[in-house]
């Protein structure tokens, strides 16, 4: 079995089919990628990743090449795993990585047979569109969609226990039982299987994540309200979350979603849907887009209006610049956005991150690095929060006040307790609360 592309998806489903016992070769151009991967070192941070990635190494079930010529004819089945990175001139997605391991496979030839598995997020039509081009350099070949589901933090997990298995075929075809007994044991182990068609199987993949993303920006929506009326967006979500139709999962408001994947996903989509004459059906994607980067403004907002106006010349201590917690991607990341966008207004900003700072101090020259919290906001005027880490929620605030200048929270994804903060003597500051706990004279 061959996987094609090794980035976040590619690595994790090589190592994952490896661990189900298949011989996995993972193929990529990128030849310092491979040989790291050949070493059991993963290139970025997922939790528990590592370790079954050496462990199969050591099995000799996994290995990974950069030659095409490795896999083509070897492989029964070829899982294509490269990105669809957004396009900047339109928002849809640019299939260059697709269309060129496509390309590399056919002029290399397959083995007789070979069933070739789409896995990358992908405008609707591309898999009829391969199907047709693998089908006429290699009659006897067959392509099935096959999307992914994973988040970043919980790769593994995912991979070997999905929701959901989703498997867009042609009627007739042997993609179907094929892909049943490539994943027997996920199956065994309960996961229902949806058989649809690939327009079906692309589609549910945006799908999804045009619903995730629509709930979060719901929220955040609900949080600006609260703002003007003076209510609680926590209260108001836990509220509405206890309703089973509405579930309490992605209702966290705060600075928004980031990451790979949910800004580019609802841009690709509306981007296929007005080509495809449906425009007006998606154009509240827009507005998702547009709650969801208002939240960025307001935490900026917010932060200078805490700091009494202006954070012109002032310090801030950032706690957080990975789009997510357990993560160190820092792709479309909310915190480095605003973070950065307090430097422009002349800030002097300090950003500690327990994963992402690595990759965050070459793209935001603007910042200063520290290697923990203390470093982080020692002398600041004030502190953000602006990733959800464990570490950051454990903070004492008590503690803390003895390296600040200023004891001034604001926090961005609603990760501390407000009375507790308050307690310790901060101004504790949050999108869609009330700044300080009502009294008896607001209300009248
Ligand atoms: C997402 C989808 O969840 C996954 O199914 C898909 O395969 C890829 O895209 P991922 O990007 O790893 O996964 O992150 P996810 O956990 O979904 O979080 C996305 C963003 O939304 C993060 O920035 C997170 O902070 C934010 N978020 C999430 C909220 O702001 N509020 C919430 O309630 C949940």
């Amino acid at each position: 079995m061959a996987v094609l592309g090794t980035g976040y998806l590619g690595a994790t489903h090589a190592v994952c089919m490896a661990e189900l016992g298949f011989t996995v070769i993972g193929y990529d151009v990128d030849t310092a990628k491979v040989a790291r991967l050949s070493v059991g070192e993963v290139p970025f941070f997922e939790p528990g990743l590592e370790e079954l990635l050496r462990k199969n190494l050591e099995s000799g079930r996994l290995s990974f090449t950069a030659e095409i010529g490795d896999v083509a004819t070897w492989a029964d089945v070829h899982f294509i795993c490269v990105g669809t990175p957004q396009r900047p001139s339109d928002g849809g997605a640019d299939l260059t990585y697709v269309d060129a391991v496509v390309d590399a496979l056919i002029d290399t030839g397959l083995a007789p047979g070979a069933l070739v598995v789409g896995k990358s997020t992908v405008p609707t039509g591309t898999a009829a569109a391969l199907a047709a081009r693998i089908h006429a350099a290699a009659p006897d070949a067959e392509l099935a969609w096959n999307p992914e589901f994973l988040r970043e933090g919980f790769a593994v997990n995912d991979t070997l226990r999905p929701d959901r298995l989703v498997f867009g075929v042609m009627p007739d075809g042997a993609a179907e039982a094929r892909l049943r007994a490539v994943y027997a044991q996920t199956i065994e182990a309960g996961t229902p299987v949806v058989v649809t068609d690939y327009a079906t199987a692309e589609l549910v993949k945006v799908a999804a994540n045009a619903f995730l993303a629509t709930k979060i920006s719901f929220i955040n929506a609900m949080a600006e309200i609260c703002d003007v009326a003076g209510a609680d967006v926590l209260e108001l979500a836990t509220s509405i979350g206890y309703d089973a139709r509405i579930g309490s999962r992605f209702l966290r408001p705060g600075i928004g979603f980031g990451g790979g994947c949910l800004p580019k996903d609802i841009r690709a989509f509306q981007a296929r849907a007005t080509e495809l004459g449906a425009a007006d059906s998606l154009a509240f994607l827009a507005e998702v887009d547009a709650v969801n980067l208002r939240a960025r403004g307001r935490a900026v907002t917010l932060t200078r209006s805490a700091l009494g106006g202006t954070v012109d010349g002032r310090r801030l201590g950032v706690l957080g610049a990975a789009f997510k917690p357990n993560s160190d991607d820092i792709r479309d990341s909310p915190a480095l956005d605003i973070a950065a966008a307090l430097a422009a207004d002349g800030a002097l900003v300090t950003v500690y991150d327990p994963a992402a700072v690595p990759n965050a101090r070459p793209r935001y020259p603007s910042l200063n690095y520290a290697s923990s919290v203390r470093e982080a906001v020692t002398g600041a005027d004030a502190v953000l929060v602006l990733t959800e880490w464990g570490e950051f929620r454990e903070l004492d605030p008590a503690a803390l006040l003895s390296y600040v200048a200023g004891a001034v929270m604001v926090d961005g994804r609603h990760a501390l307790d407000a009375a507790r903060w308050r307690a310790a003597g901060w101004t504790y500051h949050s999108l869609g609360r009330p700044a300080a706990a009502p009294t008896e004279a607001d209300a009248r």
